[in-house]
């Protein structure tokens, strides 16, 4: 595995690897999630490049941008126990370079709701750096987590609007025993809180398992998976939300899942507990 922290030198490795490419972004704290996302590229493209950049534009909190995990030297052996051709470690000036006024990317209107409205301007600042990434790295194909799925969509939807296009894949989401989605937030999670987090992956479980029965009504999984996280007292619901999976419109109330237009449903759940806001989803078949 090489390793380069410039545009320049970025560019030098680029030019010396097989084609076709495929581009793993990360911000790094990698675990088996982010490895999962690599072993999905090594199987499909000639080379594999993985990037590690912290971006400030996508924290709307200083101290949340501050507290992020940085463990580089245990993340580059991963990367390369992983089967990464070319680690890419920008810091900001090459990203955002300081003579150069970098615009922000609109995310669209996949953004607007979820993850979107509690975190304003979280998904310019993603679509911003994945362009800034898309563009100085022009991989065929760049993999993303399920768990994070507004992002996915948002990325989706910027990368369709390429010339050339550049193919997302999705892979699904790696989970802990107790099905806790793995997280480098996880980390940051008392004894206590880690086995009352457990609740989320369980409400959607709940959901999952009356889909499984047949039922189909949203008031009704909604109020499953509302219960389950409402057992757990020290977690606080943000949301539950069902929705298009294609077009991330809701689902109102007294509607069934047959009204998702696109045939697929997106059942997504943000919780905080001791401050630390985790996200996961599942996707049905309406
Ligand atoms: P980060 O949180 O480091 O995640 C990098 C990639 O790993 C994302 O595509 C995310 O969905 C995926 N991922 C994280 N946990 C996962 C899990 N348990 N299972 C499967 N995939 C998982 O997401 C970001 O960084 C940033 O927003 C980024 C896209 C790099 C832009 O800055």
């Amino acid at each position: 595995m090489r390793t380069v922290t410039t545009r320049a030198a970025l560019t030098t490795a680029l030019a010396q690897l097989p084609r076709p490419v495929g581009l793993v972004p990360t911000m790094g704290a990698l675990h088996d999630g982010h490895a999962a996302l690599v072993t999905a590229a090594r199987a499909e493209q000639a080379s594999v490049v993985l990037s590690i950049y912290v971006n400030p534009r996508q924290f709307g909190n200083p101290a949340d941008l501050a507290a992020y995990p940085r463990t580089l030297e245990a993340d580059a052996q991963r990367a390369a126990a992983a089967g990464v051709d070319l680690l890419f470690l920008p810091d900001d000036s090459e990203i955002y370079p300081p003579a150069v006024e970098v615009a922000t990317m609109e995310p669209g209107p996949l953004a607007l709701r979820l993850e979107g409205a509690a975190r304003p301007g979280h998904f310019a600042g993603v679509a911003t750096v994945v362009s800034i990434l898309f563009d100085l790295v022009a991989p065929e194909v760049a993999y993303f987590g399920e768990k994070d799925a507004q992002q996915v969509r948002v990325v989706e939807w910027l990368a369709e609007r390429r010339t050339p296009p550049i193919r997302i894949r999705r892979v699904a989401t790696v989970r802990e025993g107790d099905g806790l989605a793995m997280s480098s937030r996880n980390a940051r999670l008392s004894p206590a809180a880690r086995r009352a987090a457990s609740a989320i992956p369980q409400a959607l479980a709940a959901v999952k398992s009356l889909h499984a029965n047949g039922e189909r009504r949203v008031d009704l999984l909604n109020d499953a998976a509302i219960r389950t996280i409402g057992a757990e007292p020290s977690l606080t619901l943000d949301y539950i939300d069902l929705a298009d999976d294609v077009t991330l419109l809701p689902l109102g109330a007294s509607a069934h899942l047959s009204d998702a237009a696109s045939g697929r449903v997106l059942v997504s759940i943000a919780a905080s507990i001791e401050g630390v806001r985790l996200i996961d989803a599942i996707t049905l078949r309406a």
